[in-house]
């Protein structure tokens, strides 16, 4: 039987470890895409794919430090590299598909690769879900720090850039233009001085969710949501999710399956050697504006094609 393992090892199709943390998943033409940071060599996101959420194919690594780059319209800087040679950080990768202009754009957190200083957001698109991504360099949102990301894309296509302001203590939510390459307008400012970070939302019968955890960096804490009729507000006060812990990981991405089931994917970090951190898969569950997570050790692949959790 397929499984998923909460903090264990996941595996694609050829038995090499996924690296995919902090990512998203998009569903694109009877695929799932897997997006997400991939620290090792020169890459910086990579790409997987799969038709049942079990088996993944490696695709590419969709963006590295050799990139191919291009200026965009507004005033952006194309490094992909300090100037030491050594790699920058791309965090938190998110990429939607862009009906208009018929390409995936790509929002990721970047820094410099010494320090957490630049809290930009940059940008980066291909005609492919999973081709080779061209850069188009990184800026502050309407000279905003950004720091921790998501990207969520409503039902009529208009796409947000949701992330972590002024040090971390507020979240904002930018409505983006419809080509998704630039930000049209802050939405929202929301939860200031609460510091809230890893965003992830969900709409459900027409109200907004949007869960994230507290800011103690790769250590885990207890994950809280808020829920809105509207993106732009007014939110709700945040309520706790989870346990103490978010059992043991940091939001990553909410996926709502093609057949309605909403599961929460965590990031289940390792703060003393960052490429044995893992992943948790866990079942969503919302009503009456509550958002609640139990735990399970694992998620399982029926012979039937559904997806159950157990501790079995
Ligand atoms: C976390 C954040 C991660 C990464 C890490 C670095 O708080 O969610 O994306 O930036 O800090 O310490």
């Amino acid at each position: 039987m397929k499984e998923l393992v909460n903090g264990g090892k996941w595996l694609d199709q050829d038995g090499n470890l996924i690296h995919a943390h902090g990512g998203h998943i998009l569903f694109y033409n009877d695929y799932y895409y897997w997006y997400g940071e991939d620290r090792r060599d020169n890459y910086y996101v990579s790409c997987y794919r799969s038709k049942d959420l079990f088996t993944w194919e490696f695709r590419n690594h969709i963006l590295t430090t050799d990139s191919p780059t291009s200026g965009m319209r507004i005033r952006t800087k194309l490094k992909l590299k300090r100037e030491d040679g050594g790699k920058v950080n791309l965090e938190r990768p998110k990429v939607l598909f862009n009906e208009k202009m018929k390409q995936f754009v790509l929002w990721v957190h970047f820094e410099n690769g010494e320090n957490y200083k630049d809290a930009a957001c940059a940008i980066a698109t291909s005609d492919t879900p999973d081709g080779d991504f061209t850069y188009h360099g990184h800026f502050n949102p309407l000279g905003y720090m950004s720091r921790d990301c998501t990207l969520y894309q409503d039902d009529d296509g208009t796409a947000y850039f949701i992330s972590a302001a002024r040090d971390n203590a507020d979240l904002h939510i930018y409505r983006l233009q419809d080509d998704y390459l630039n930000i049209e307008k802050l939405v929202t400012q929301l939860w200031q001085g609460e510091y809230r970070e890893a965003p992830a939302v969900i709409k459900e019968e027409n109200v907004y969710y949007m869960c994230n955890s507290f800011c103690t960096g790769w250590a885990p804490n207890q994950g809280k949501f808020g829920f809105a009729k509207n993106m732009g507000g007014p939110w709700s006060v945040l309520e706790g999710f989870g346990d103490e812990t978010t059992y043991s990981s940091q939001p990553a991405f909410i996926l709502k399956t093609q057949d309605g089931q909403l599961f929460y994917f965590g990031d289940r970090w390792d703060a003393k050697d960052y490429f044995n951190s893992s992943y948790v898969v866990l079942p969503l569950e919302i009503s009456n504006h509550k958002m609640a997570i139990n735990y399970y050790e694992k998620a399982v692949l029926t012979d039937s094609g559904k997806i159950k959790f157990t501790n079995e």
